[in-house]
């Protein structure tokens, strides 16, 4: 059967506001061009009280898109107002990718899969460990740790300052997810395999942090879903400790590959020119 997707000249955006910064027409603009397609894929910032006329004018097809990305701080409200959010979202409360079909407006969240596409990438068999630790649990760590549990990854500790957000996430995510205060972070990483920062430490202005990952078991993990710079903080101490590290940026790339095939038709290849591209941007 052909797809009918060939016959039309598709168009998505990416939202957010502001959107200036986001690097998506980058990614989905290389990859229109690698693969000979036409359409377009364009930044279209949209104020919060706007949000609702967008999506309207997206179910109508009078905005002219297919779909598109959703980024700050318009996630959450994409998923409330999507017809058809999928289980992933609906857990998350938030989504980062929508399409059109048949006037319906669906929703889905793609970090998680850019995650753990990004590791399984860089460091196959990350997933054969019993024991992740996730520093942060603001909006970001959220993907994150949904898909490590939905990985199979028997315990997911959840370290926070802010004890009340850890404990939210915990009984949201189930019984995997444990919900600990900062002074457990030396303890809980002694089992650990996996160390995920999702918080801004060391980068905002704040203290360089002063974590021991030497108390981690030789051959752990630790990555950042933070990409700029590319080594963090974090990053770096770990490395300099001996452990494997991978960077942020492959989420960024990984999480654009399900929507572009949604809305193009074809599933992108993630490569090293596209990475280069990116980087050159930083
Ligand atoms: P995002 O949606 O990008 O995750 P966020 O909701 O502001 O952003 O969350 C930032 C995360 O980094 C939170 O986990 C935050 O801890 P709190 O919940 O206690 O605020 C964490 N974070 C930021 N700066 C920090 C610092 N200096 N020390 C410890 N944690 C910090």
């Amino acid at each position: 059967m052909r797809d009918s997707r060939e016959t039309f000249v598709n168009h998505a955006f990416v939202t957010g506001y502001p959107v200036k910064h986001s690097r998506s027409p980058l990614i989905h603009g290389y990859w229109l061009k690698q693969l000979g397609l036409e359409g377009s894929y364009r930044a279209h910032e949209v104020a919060p009280e706007d949000f609702p006329t967008f999506i309207a004018s997206l179910r109508s097809g009078q905005s002219g898109f297919i779909g598109g990305n959703v980024t700050i701080p318009h996630k959450e409200t994409a998923y409330a107002l999507a017809d058809r959010p999928d289980e992933l979202s609906t857990e998350l409360g938030a989504s980062n990718t929508l399409w059109v079909e048949g006037g319906v407006v669906h929703a889905t969240n793609t970090d998680g899969y850019g995650f753990t596409a990004n590791l399984d990438e860089r460091s196959v068999g990350w997933d054969r460990c019993d024991t992740a630790i996730v520093l942060g649990a603001g909006g970001a760590s959220r993907a994150v740790i949904q898909a490590v549990r939905d990985r199979g990854v028997k315990t997911i500790h959840v370290v926070n300052r802010t004890q009340a957000r850890a404990q939210e996430l915990a009984e949201r995510f189930g019984p995997a997810v444990h919900a600990q205060p900062m002074q457990a972070l030396p303890e809980v990483m002694l089992d650990a395999g996996l160390f995920i920062n999702t918080t801004s430490l060391g980068m905002d202005g704040s203290e360089a942090p002063d974590i021991d990952f030497t108390v981690m078991r030789p051959g752990s993990v630790v990555t950042d879903i933070v990409y700029v710079p590319l080594k963090t903080p974090i990053l770096q101490q770990a490395e300099a400790q001996g452990h494997r590290i991978v960077d942020g940026l492959g989420m960024l790339l990984h999480q654009a590959a399900p929507g572009f095939e949604k809305w193009f038709g074809k599933r992108p290849e993630v490569d090293a020119t596209l990475r280069q591209i990116i980087i050159d941007d930083m």
